[in-house]
């Protein structure tokens, strides 16, 4: 779908502007609006992902967890085996002796998407959670 690009101005403190071009500048954007579009965007995923996990989401959990914690393995499968509808996929690193990554792969309602992550945060054992989802939606 085609939107209509509207023109602002906006008054920015220099060492921010300073700051961001050099970003954008590394990262090889095209133009300082192309940058500013992409800021803005991230900007209203993650304050929609803040506001309310709601409605269909798709996303992710990594994981870093010690595999010698007793229990652990076996509450993570419990864990994922009563959200079998939303879990699409999942990938498994042995990272060292005792430590493994983990990243779940989700599309599903976001009541069950936060629920799974903050049951998994909640596991003793687990080192690092992280949870990203966003609104399957057209491109913003
Ligand atoms: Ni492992």
């Amino acid at each position: 779908m085609e939107h209509e690009l509207m023109r602002i101005g906006v008054s920015l403190p220099e060492n921010l502007l300073t700051k961001f071009d050099g970003i954008i500048e590394k990262r090889g954007y095209s133009s300082r609006s192309e940058g500013i579009r992409d800021a803005i965007r991230s900007y209203i995923t993650y304050y929609e992902w803040m506001s309310d996990v709601k409605g269909r989401r798709v996303g992710t959990i990594s994981l870093i967890y010690d595999h010698t914690k007793r229990g652990l393995s076996n509450a993570l499968a419990d864990a994922q085996h009563d959200y079998i509808d939303i879990i699409k996929s999942s990938i498994h690193l042995h990272l060292d002796h005792d430590n493994c990554l983990e990243v779940i792969i989700l599309d599903g309602e976001g009541a069950d998407v936060k629920a799974i992550a903050e049951r998994i945060m909640s596991l003793k054992g687990v080192k690092y959670v992280k949870l990203n989802t966003a609104p399957p939606t057209e491109k913003m």
